[in-house]
């Protein structure tokens, strides 16, 4: 076994892989746009820091985080490149704001008067992306409501517009007339705003499935998430990306035993081996997000095959069958998620067993779990 400063659980975090996405985004995209890649929710999962140093080393220069507290996380790291703040800013936040040179979306009218008297306080202005609901029903301005705002927001010398954003509710089932709506409404805002002056350098609506399935040449920026981490971002996706699986989730063997026909093994014993069986113990559990609904059906790489979970998973450990595979021994590594040996269980995989999406699969993988960042991975 190599020596380990922690238990010999990690994910390891493949950024050629990472990069290969990327690019893959960025064929998607026309001459005049370029990628924003959203590295929110600690990089799905991945690292926010070091997956944005490595999308900066690819020629990145925007980047879409959740809070002011994840942008913060990466100015300190020394990131200086431009920072969309997708959860906008609430009151209290508008100086942190200013001083560390972040874009909020703007979400809505009260934190526009906020911001704008903010930054005329310190006799500046503060750039912001405003963000128009054309149909996710979620968060931004309602096209009437921004109407009704127009005049107002026109008078707010502490904003500086420098973008229009939307989000697509549905852009991942391709016969989606809600999308073509969603584009129509965000078209009439564009020209609402045009003949009021306010010309936004920036348009931007695409996630990974919008830039993958829609065409919107108007815009100049694409917000990739799902698709730079190697997952799809629907069913229908498989066909059209060629992605690679960048988080790799191993484990070693801490503990092989073998045990008589007939044991219970793990909690509530609702599994008993059937013959004399090697029973592999790793040392990660649903603690570390490995989730608790693989119960006796989850599956772990080892020595190019697929082996088998058994049992109820623990909080901080897991057993597998390795009965047909007599060279394992303590140490050995089996693969929870990604790829090894030719082989692979995806985040897709995971979803579809876990009646999830992905993006949870990536993000539940807990903080307990180190992440090690590699140059390549097989
Ligand atoms: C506003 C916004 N833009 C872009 C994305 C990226 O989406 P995806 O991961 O589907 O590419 C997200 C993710 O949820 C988002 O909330």
């Amino acid at each position: 076994m190599d020596s380990f400063p922690h238990r010999p659980t990690w994910a390891e975090i493949d950024l050629p892989a990472l990069i290969h996405n990327l690019r893959q985004a960025e064929q998607f995209c026309l001459p005049h746009q370029r990628a924003l890649t959203v590295v929110k929710a600690d990089a799905y999962g991945h690292g926010a820091v070091p997956v944005t140093n490595c999308f900066r080393q690819a020629g990145v220069r925007d980047f879409a985080v959740a809070s002011l507290e994840e942008a913060l996380e990466l100015r300190t790291a020394g990131i200086d490149d431009a920072l969309l703040v997708l959860g906008g800013c609430y009151p209290g936040q508008e100086q942190a704001f200013i001083e560390h040179n972040l874009m909020p979306a703007l979400l809505d009218p009260q934190s526009a008067l906020r911001l704008s008297a903010e930054a005329e306080r310190y006799n500046c202005q503060i750039s912001v992306h405003l963000k128009v609901d054309s149909g996710m029903g979620r968060v931004g301005f309602l096209p009437d409501q921004l109407r009704d705002f127009l005049p107002q927001l026109q008078q707010l010398k502490g904003l500086n517009i420098v973008g229009l954003m939307s989000h697509l509710a549905c852009a991942d089932e391709l016969d989606s007339g809600v999308t073509l709506q969603q584009l129509e409404r965000f078209r009439a805002v564009q020209l609402m705003l045009k003949e009021a002056g306010i010309d936004p350098a920036d348009i931007h609506i695409s996630n990974s499935a919008g830039l993958s399935g829609w065409d919107v040449p108007e815009a100049t920026l694409v917000r990739p998430g799902i698709m730079l981490y190697g997952g799809l971002p629907g069913p229908d996706f498989s066909n059209r990306l060629d992605l690679q699986p960048v988080m790799h989730l191993r484990s070693c063997i801490s503990q092989l035993r073998t045990l008589p026909a007939g044991s219970g093994v793990s909690y509530g014993h609702n599994f008993h081996t059937a013959r004399e069986t090697r029973v592999a113990v790793l040392p990660i559990g649903y603690a570390d997000g490995y989730n608790r609904l693989f119960s006796n059906c989850g599956q772990g790489i080892l020595h190019g095959q697929k082996v088998p979970l058994i049992g109820r998973v623990c909080m901080d450990w897991i057993m597998f069958d390795v009965t047909d595979l007599p060279q394992t021994k303590v140490g050995d590594c089996i693969t929870l998620l990604g790829s090894a040996d030719g082989l692979s269980i995806l985040g897709d995989d995971w979803a579809q067993q876990l009646n999830t999406i992905s993006y949870e699969v990536f993000c539940r993988i807990g903080s307990r779990v180190p992440r090690r960042y590699a140059e390549g991975t097989t």
